[in-house]
């Protein structure tokens, strides 16, 4: 699959809304401080796959119509995501984002954290020019989660016995969260009533564990040329994800060995990491875990289905296809 023209056939019909979520990202971004401005052109200087506000402006099209305030609402989520992946990359000590150098490794940690925060403070300002309480409750809550699922990761690394209810715990709050409110507050500002937003909220939280499930599979057997972003940390980092679980519950003691000294034990040997690699690909965790993200894609297009009419789910549904394939 040509993973760019999938999005690209499925950016097509909201192009013109994108381009507006663009415009808000820019202004909002746009810095008279030198030092501020050098910085957040580069952080934004590639786009991304802009997955989250497409996602609500697919969702919004579908919950009853696009209006100008999903450009905006589109803009907020992304520069939440933005902002979150500037401290993520000092978290994780990553050197390539965007198929160009993180923040951290041209600036160093230390204005790595700052910018973060700008552009979170950008977001917020953003956020209030919105408003909407509800918006304004539901995505500084998820903000909120999103810290504390990346606190809980870290207070589980290295234990290779996390279990998979605290996995699930972590993803959910570090990035389902964030899927979940942008489709919510998609359904809201089109005018839906309750019972869709609940299911398009559902919609959005499946997708987006399906979407880490993935992205957790793609650190362990992705290729960085194609991802355009540092991969392999999380083994390094000594993060327990779902893969690795599988792996856990099925294997030999002398695989579990294996997995405990490379999670475990701080600096392992590079020799070690790649037969782990294979052994996860070999004995079907890396499938499993694929599999798994299917379950969740399915369980969205089921909430979707439930309250979308028939003519709006090929959409949503491509893009669930898209979460579950990507390599990007
Ligand atoms: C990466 O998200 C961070 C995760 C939640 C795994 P994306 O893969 O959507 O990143 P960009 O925006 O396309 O760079
Ligand atoms: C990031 O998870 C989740 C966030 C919400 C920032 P990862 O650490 O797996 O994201 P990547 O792989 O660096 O994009
Ligand atoms: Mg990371
Ligand atoms: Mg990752």
């Amino acid at each position: 699959m040509n993973q760019s023209s999938t999005l690209d056939d499925l950016y097509r019909e909201i192009a013109p809304d994108l381009a507006r979520v663009e415009v808000e990202i820019a202004a909002s971004l746009a810095d008279d401080e030198p030092v501020i401005a050098e910085m957040t052109n580069h952080a934004s200087r590639f786009g991304g796959k802009r997955l989250r506000p497409a996602l609500s402006l697919l969702v919004a099209r579908a919950a009853g119509g696009i209006t100008p305030r999903h450009a905006r609402l589109g803009a907020v989520v992304e520069m939440i995501h933005l902002a979150t992946l500037v401290h993520d990359d000092v978290i994780d000590g990553a050197g390539l984002r965007r198929n160009q150098p993180t923040v951290n490794a041209a600036w160093g940690n230390y204005e790595a954290v700052l910018l973060g925060d700008v552009i979170f403070a950008r977001a917020i300002n953003l956020l209030a020019r919105l408003k909407d309480e509800r918006a304004l409750l539901s995505l500084t809550t998820a903000v909120s989660r999103l810290c504390s699922g990346e606190i809980l990761q870290n207070r589980h690394r290295r234990d290779v016995a996390l279990s998979e209810d605290l996995y699930y715990q972590i993803i959910e709050s570090k990035t389902a969260e964030l899927y979940a409110a942008g489709c919510e507050l998609a359904a809201h500002l089109a005018g839906a009533p309750d019972l869709v937003l609940r299911n398009l909220s559902t919609y959005g939280r499946e997708l987006g564990i399906a979407f880490q499930i993935v992205d957790d599979c793609l650190d362990l057997v992705g290729d960085e040329k194609i991802a355009g972003k540092s991969l392999g940390t999380d083994l390094e980092y000594g993060k327990m994800t779902l893969p690795l679980i599988l792996f856990r519950n099925t294997s030999g003691p002398r695989e579990r060995r294996l997995l405990e000294s490379v999670i475990s034990g701080g600096c392992a040997p590079a020799e070690e990491v790649r037969r782990l690699v294979s052994l996860l690909s070999r004995d079907g965790a890396v499938d499993g875990a694929l599999a798994r993200a299917r379950e969740h894609v399915e369980r969205a297009s089921v909430a979707a289905r439930r309250v979308l009419p028939e003519s709006a789910w090929a959409p949503l549904e491509a893009l669930g296809e898209f979460v579950i394939r990507r390599r990007i």
